[in-house]
């Protein structure tokens, strides 16, 4: 049987986001401006933040929350190591250290007793993988939502409370993500649940201005200052100061960066948020076939929504059972490919890169359980507009290769 070449990801672009974007391009203005603050509005209500501020990828905002909270040269910042390489560099950018922590085996998001131990070791002065004594001051942690089911929000909280740590979240995979809380009620990432909460609308993302991000809070100083960072520390933006609105005076207030968002991309960005609870229903629709179809075969482990969780399904990751298979994931995913079908591998843990092995000296079985779950993850494609036949393919293909490499 020949089967459909199935894409890892195929973006849902239709009419209205080419209009709207037309629109903009023949508007006169391009950069930062009306369709921007009217992105950054209507994100915040969706979300439930207080404030929303665009910028032009999930990393400048991950840069930007840890500017604005105060991130200085040798301080510390624990950051799961099961997690893309953005996460961790942009602490690198203040020249501070990421104190790479391993992940919890059912979510695959920050294990939240391992960040205790680590922070009680630090706080005692005890040796910590990857981290030089003298310790500096640790400032924040960045939890991440892995594959865009939420971790335990409150849980980051109160280590935060406890060590006296600012958090600031990487909700790259995270819209929309939902959480109930401890008196029941549930509350989406996002909606004052860090004190910065950054998302992404990378091509491949939930939803997508080609490359764009956003930083929300509900704290007033963070949002100010993060909006004059993300534009040469200029105290007006662009707009205002050449437009009726403002005056043509400014001031630099710091050296700032250029991460603002063009009108073009928030054009996109806005047509997209309107469809953002379709898209999450179709992914979830997909996610749930995938779990149905794929439930009886015991040489795969699937990925779950836990209780008291809205799952985005970002990602729809698989774990390979290896002892029940006689090839590993390398050969595994070449099957898949030899069968049309693309994928993903999220992640190798950050611990062992070469940059962070060498730069920290930390070694792969420092932080066992990301060492051993990242050779079993597999990403299959996962994505709305995804035709049957393409589901069809990808379950087709999963099923073959079990049944031919079955121990
Ligand atoms: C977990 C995570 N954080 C951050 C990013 C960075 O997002 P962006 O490409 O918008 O900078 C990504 C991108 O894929 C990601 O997966």
């Amino acid at each position: 049987m020949s089967h459909p070449s199935v894409p890892f990801f195929r973006p849902t672009i239709e009419e209205d986001e080419i209009a709207a974007v037309t629109a903009v391009l023949r508007s006169g203005w391009l950069t930062t401006g009306p369709e921007t603050r009217e992105f950054e509005r209507e994100f915040a209500a969706y979300v439930g933040a207080r404030h929303a501020v665009a910028v032009n990828s999930c990393t400048a905002a991950l840069h930007l929350a840890l500017e604005t909270v105060g991130l200085k040269r040798g301080d510390l910042v624990l950051v799961p190591t099961f997690t893309f390489a953005a996460t961790a560099e942009v602490v690198r950018y203040f020249d501070a250290t990421p104190v790479l922590v391993d992940c919890e085996p059912t979510t695959l998001c920050l294990d939240l007793a391992a960040a205790r131990r680590t922070l009680e070791a630090l706080t005692a002065g005890r040796p910590v993988a990857g981290v030089r004594a003298p310790y500096g001051r640790v400032r924040a942690v960045i939890p991440m939502h892995y594959a865009g089911q939420a971790l335990d929000v409150e849980g980051v909280r109160a280590l935060a409370r406890e060590f006296d740590l600012r958090v600031v979240e990487d909700a790259a995979h995270a819209l929309p993500a939902d959480y109930r809380d401890g008196a029941g009620a549930w509350r989406r990432i996002g909606a004052n649940t860090a004190d910065a909460t950054c998302f992404s609308f990378y091509a491949n993302k939930t939803i997508t201005t080609g490359e764009g991000g956003m930083l929300c809070t509900d704290d007033d100083g963070v949002a100010e200052r993060a909006r004059i960072m993300a534009l040469h520390g200029i105290s007006r933006d662009a707009w205002k100061r050449y437009t009726a609105e403002g005056s043509w005076y400014y001031e630099i207030v710091a050296p700032g960066f250029k991460y603002n968002m063009t009108d073009v991309a928030a054009a996109l960005g806005r047509c997209q948020l309107r469809k953002c609870d379709r898209l999450a229903a179709e992914r979830r629709r997909l996610a749930e076939a995938y779990r149905t179809r794929l439930g009886d075969v015991d040489a795969l482990e699937l990925p779950r929504e836990a209780e008291g969780r809205h799952h985005a399904w970002h990602l729809f990751v698989i774990r390979l059972n290896l002892e029940r298979l006689r090839i590993d994931r390398a050969a595994f995913v070449d099957e898949l490919k030899r069968r049309g079908v693309m994928f993903s591998v999220a992640w190798l843990p950050l611990h062992m890169h070469p940059y962070y092995r060498e730069t920290y000296g930390i070694r792969a079985e420092d932080l066992p359980v990301a060492a051993r779950e990242w050779l079993r993850v597999v990403s299959l494609p996962l994505f709305p507009g995804m035709t049957a036949a393409e589901h069809d393919a990808v379950v087709a293909a999963v099923r073959e290769i079990v049944a031919q490499h079955r121990r």
